[in-house]
C-alpha cells in the first residue's frame, strides 16, 4: 500500500540546505515499491523528481509535485575472476560509502573517487569524476525502471555515452527513468593508480606514503578534498557548481596571450578544457558574498550557502558570476548542478 507525504520541508533532502517544500513526498525503499507506485498512476497526474542525495541540486521554488527519495540500499558480488570483481550496487547508496567498502577490500579503480557527495544512482547521471578518473572508467553496466511502463532495462557502458559529466541520462533518457542499480568492475590485482594528479603525488609524498596503495591513495583524496572543499553539513554547497568550459584551440590560443598563466587540459574532440574556478578568481569573486550566498574562499567554483540563503539567492550569485566571466573571458558558464 503507497503512502505519501504531504507538505514535506526538503530542506534536510539537499545539500545547499535550501528550505523549500514538497507538495508530496515518498520514499521509495526497493523496486517493487517503486513498481506499485508507478502501478497507481500518479506519474502520469503528478510532475516528479527524483532526489538521491541531493547533493548536486539547487532548488529555487517549492516543488508543485511528487518528490521520489530514493533510499534503495544493498550490494552485491555479481562476478569475480581472477583479476576483475564485478559488485552490483543499488543506486541509493551513498557513493563514498561504496568506495570505503571497495577499497577497504583493495579493490582498485575508484580509490581517486573518494569522498563525492551523492548517490551511486546519481555517479553514471553526471559521470562523476575526480583527479583524473570518472565513473565511466569503472561502471560496467546501469539498470534503470521506465517510469511510464515500470519495466527493467539496462544499458552497457558503451550504450550510456559517457562523456565530460554528461552521459545519455542527460539527453535521450534525461526524462521517465529511475536508475535502479549500477555494476561497476573493478581491480583486484594488475590495478591502474592514477596519481599523476598534482595534488595527489604531492599529498602522499607529504603523508610519506605510497603511490601504489589503495587505501593510501583513496586517503590521499579524502585529505585533499576535506581541505579543499567545504562540508555542507556545516556550509550548504554543491560541489562544484558550473562545468569547467571546454573551448576551441584558436580561442585558447588567443586567451593565452594575454593570460600566459591560465591553467588548462586537453580535452576531447580537440577542445581545450579550462578551470572555472581560475576563471572566477580572475573576475575578483573568490570568498565574496551577496546576501547569504557565497564564493567559497579556497576554491572559486563551489557556491555556499552561508546559513539561512534561498536558492533564488545563490541562483542569482551565479548569473552574476556567469556575466562577469562572459565579460572578460567570452566564455560561458555551464552549471553543473541542477536547478529547479
Ligand atoms: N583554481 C583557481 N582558483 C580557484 C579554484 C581553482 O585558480 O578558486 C585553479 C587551481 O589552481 C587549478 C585548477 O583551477 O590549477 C583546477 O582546480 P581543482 O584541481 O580544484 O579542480 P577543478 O577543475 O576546480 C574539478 C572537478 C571537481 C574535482 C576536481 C579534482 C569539475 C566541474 N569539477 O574541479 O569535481 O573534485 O576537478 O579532480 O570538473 C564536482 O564536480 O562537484 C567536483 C568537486
Amino acid at each position: 500500500m503507497i503512502s505519501m507525504e504531504s507538505n514535506v520541508s526538503l530542506k534536510p533532502f539537499n545539500t545547499f540546505g535550501i528550505d523549500c517544500r514538497a507538495k508530496y513526498f515518498f520514499e521509495v525503499k526497493s523496486v517493487a515499491a517503486l513498481q506499485e507506485l508507478i502501478s497507481t498512476g500518479v506519474l502520469k497526474k503528478e510532475k516528479y523528481l527524483i532526489l538521491g542525495a541531493g547533493s548536486n541540486l539547487l532548488l529555487t521554488n517549492d516543488f508543485d509535485g511528487l518528490v521520489i527519495l530514493n533510499s534503495i540500499k544493498g550490494y552485491a558480488i555479481e562476478n569475480q575472476k581472477e583479476e576483475k570483481i564485478s559488485l552490483r550496487v543499488n543506486s541509493g547508496e551513498r557513493w563514498h560509502d561504496i568506495v570505503m567498502y571497495s577499497t577497504n577490500h583493495h579493490w582498485g579503480g575508484i580509490e581517486n573517487l573518494a569522498l563525492i557527495p551523492g548517490s551511486v544512482g546519481a555517479a553514471p547521471i553526471q559521470n562523476i569524476g575526480a583527479y583524473g578518473v570518472e565513473a565511466k572508467d569503472v561502471i560496467e553496466k546501469v539498470e534503470f525502471i521506465d517510469l511510464q511502463s515500470g519495466n527493467l532495462n539496462t544499458l552497457t557502458n558503451r550504450e550510456c555515452h559517457f562523456n565530460y559529466r554528461d552521459s545519455i541520462f542527460k539527453h535521450e533518457l534525461k526524462k521517465n527513468i529511475f536508475i535502479s542499480s549500477v555494476t561497476l568492475t573493478l581491480t583486484l590485482k594488475n590495478h591502474r593508480f592514477n596519481t599523476s594528479y598534482g595534488a595527489i603525488i604531492n599529498t602522499l609524498q607529504q603523508m610519506n606514503a605510497s603511490t601504489e596503495n589503495i587505501l593510501h591513495i583513496r586517503d590521499a583524496v579524502i585529505k585533499i578534498r576535506s581541505e579543499k572543499l567545504p562540508d555542507h553539513r556545516t556550509l550548504g554547497n554543491a560541489g562544484s557548481f558550473f562545468k569547467n568550459p571546454e573551448i576551441s584551440e584558436s580561442q585558447f590560443h588567443q586567451l593565452k596571450k594575454t593570460y600566459p598563466e591560465m591553467p588548462s587540459y586537453p580535452a576531447a574532440n580537440q577542445l581545450v578544457k579550462l578551470s572555472a574556478g581560475w576563471l572566477i578568481e580572475q573576475c575578483g569573486w573568490k570568498g565574496k558574498t551577496l546576501g547569504q550566498a557565497g564564493v567559497h574562499a579556497h576554491q572559486a567554483l563551489v557556491l555556499v550557502n552561508m546559513g539561512g540563503a534561498s536558492g533564488e539567492e545563490i541562483l542569482l550569485l551565479s548569473k552574476k558570476i556567469s556575466d562577469d566571466v562572459q565579460k572578460k573571458f567570452s566564455i560561458t558558464l555551464t552549471p553543473e548542478v541542477n536547478i529547479f
